[in-house]
């Protein structure tokens, strides 16, 4: 078929041009805008950050203060909203409850559905944000069977959602300032990460002018898979297994080698990495830090830097340039804060939630933007005649 090449996995294929993020995978290092991620996450916080990603340069303090507020205005959800969640089943996994709700917020918000309105793009974007860590808290409340509490817009974002997780009516909440800044250090890290499975996916759903609700959605389950997002969650299995199988962890190592079946380093690998991720350098610190400020000790740390140390002296993962990534000690961080595992990947879709408005708006303003169609080679039968009957 002419000038078709076929590259499995966009391994070499760019489909945007983009001014967001800046990766460079042989040496570690990544930039929002051009700002390095370490200073970023010494300095930055989640808002200051998102609007970078989102327009482009730092805000003043007047911008940041006003965009801070509106965030604050739009964190209550519509009541009928809300009937939502009892309708799933009390074991629905978070990041299906979190995709739904998003999808349906299209519904309720119809006069932000425009996408060539920059008023309602606008709209749509403050909306998103402010309501994703609510429909996050209230998937995770839903299913340990606790009462949804309303969003205290005298919080600081990250306060709130902590609240919104933890509270309850029966007792009064405080947050703990090392859990606050933690997180938000993390959320940080996760904010983008140019054209990966999920902000990919909000592109493609977005070329078609998808309204934004809808892209989003689409991009919180390209999230979920265990390759993608799903890995933290994963990560936290593999080291409980490890811990209950009694199994050292040079036998496991040896299994992943084998490339058993299913078994995979999870945490470990990355598609533009080919050294030290970057982000997970700084993950690891926190873990650290969190965990002693927390007096928490875990186990299943221990078991992780045993892993990590292991498979960096081995050919194996040297020769295939494999070194931990984000995810890897995201959940012992997550876990030490009291999330359960199955919220991990929806804290990671809050953190990404930037970068997916920043990447559809880009994308929705670009004029050489095109709606996303893949070629294919065709590899099926030849034509050939239906029998007659
Ligand atoms: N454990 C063991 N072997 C691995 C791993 C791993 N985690 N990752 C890659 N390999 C091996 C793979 O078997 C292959 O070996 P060979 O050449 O002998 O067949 C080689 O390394 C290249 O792997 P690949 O699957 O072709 O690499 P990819 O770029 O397509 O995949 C990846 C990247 C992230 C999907 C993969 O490394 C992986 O599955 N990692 C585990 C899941 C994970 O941690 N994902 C999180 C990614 S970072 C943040 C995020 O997106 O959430």
């Amino acid at each position: 078929t002419g000038l078709t090449t076929l590259d499995y996995g966009f391994v070499n294929t760019a489909a945007t041009r983009s001014s967001i993020t800046y990766i460079d995978g042989e040496q570690g290092i990544l930039r929002y805008r051009g700002y390095p991620i370490e200073q970023i996450a010494q300095n930055s916080s989640f808002l200051e950050t998102a609007w970078l990603l989102i327009y482009g340069e730092l805000p003043s303090a007047s911008e940041l203060a006003d965009f801070d507020e509106k965030i604050r205005r739009h964190t209550l959800l519509h009541e009928d909203l809300k009937h939502f969640f009892s309708a799933f089943p009390r074991n629905a996994h978070p990041m299906s409850v979190l995709s739904s709700a998003v999808s349906a917020l299209s519904t309720f918000y119809e006069d932000s559905l425009s996408v060539s309105d920059p008023e309602q793009v606008e709209l749509s974007t403050v909306r998103l944000l402010a309501k994703l860590p609510v429909i996050a808290a209230y998937a995770h409340k839903k299913s340990i069977g606790q009462a949804f509490l309303y969003p205290d817009n005298s919080l600081s974002f990250v306060d709130n959602f902590l609240r919104l997780n933890f509270g309850t009516y029966a007792e009064p909440y405080e947050v703990n300032p090392v859990v606050s800044k933690a997180l938000e250090r993390l959320l940080i890290l996760h904010e983008d990460h140019e054209q990966n499975a999920s902000t990919s996916t909000v592109r493609l759903v977005g070329s078609t002018q998808a309204n934004m609700f809808a892209s989003v959605s689409a991009g919180i389950n390209a999230l979920y898979g265990p390759l993608h997002g799903g890995a933290n969650e994963a990560v936290l299995s593999m080291l409980g297994q490890i811990k209950e199988s009694g199994e050292s962890v040079q036998k496991y190592v040896e299994r992943v080698k084998n490339k058993e079946e299913g078994v995979r380093l999870m945490g470990f690998g990355h598609r533009v990495y080919k050294n030290y991720d970057p982000r997970a350098k700084l993950v690891k610190e926190s873990a650290d830090e969190v965990l002693a400020a927390l007096g928490v000790h875990d186990d299943l740390l221990d078991i992780a830097k045993e892993l990590e140390q292991i498979a960096l002296s081995d050919d194996y993962f040297k020769e295939r340039k494999l070194y931990p990534n984000v995810d890897f000690y995201t959940g012992v961080i997550y876990k030490a804060m009291g999330f359960p595992t199955r919220m991990f990947t929806v804290l990671f879709a809050i953190g990404r939630l930037p970068g997916w408005i920043a990447h559809w708006r880009e994308m929705n303003t670009d004029p050489a933007t095109k709606i996303g169609r893949p070629q294919q080679l065709y590899v099926g039968s030849p034509a050939r005649d239906f029998p007659t009957r």
